[in-house]
């Protein structure tokens, strides 16, 4: 028996621990959100986070995960009201859309890191290049 916590539930599974978490996630809790694209850790469309920090949980193992808050697609935000998804959907985002929760995942951990608080997420937003500097960059090269 694996326990750990997903999208805030207890859960405690009798799953070879082995088991990469994709397939818990989408064959065991039948939470299908989270995809299945490369399984070797470079498309990132199987992003979950675990303990706030973005994952691939194509090579993730369950018991990798033992103990620890895991959070998919659907607990970002019941009813798709996260400020990111709302930004995906109001700048239309996606394209053919497979692996957009990966994406989503993975932007959600860049914004506000684990722990990291207001300072964190200053110290990153200063980091991340911003489509502007980009371009200004690209420009002068
Ligand atoms: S399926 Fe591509 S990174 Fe996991």
């Amino acid at each position: 028996m694996t326990a750990f916590t997903i999208n805030g539930r207890a859960v405690d599974l009798a799953v070879e621990p082995d088991t990469p978490l994709l397939w818990v996630i989408r064959e065991h809790l039948k939470l299908t959100g989270t995809k299945f694209g490369c399984g070797i850790a470079q498309c990132g469309a199987c992003t979950v986070h675990v303990d706030g920090e973005p994952t691939r949980s194509c090579i993730t193992l369950l018991q990798d995960v033992a103990g620890m808050e895991v959070t998919t697609i659907e607990g970002l935000s019941p009813d798709a009201s996260h400020p990111l998804q709302q930004a995906w959907i109001a700048e239309q985002v996606p394209q053919c859309g497979y692996c957009q929760s990966g994406q989503i995942m993975q932007a959600a951990a860049l914004s506000v890191p684990a722990g990291a608080g207001a300072g964190g997420a200053q110290r990153l937003n200063s980091e991340v290049p911003t489509l502007a500097s980009l371009r200004s960059s690209r420009s002068s090269e």
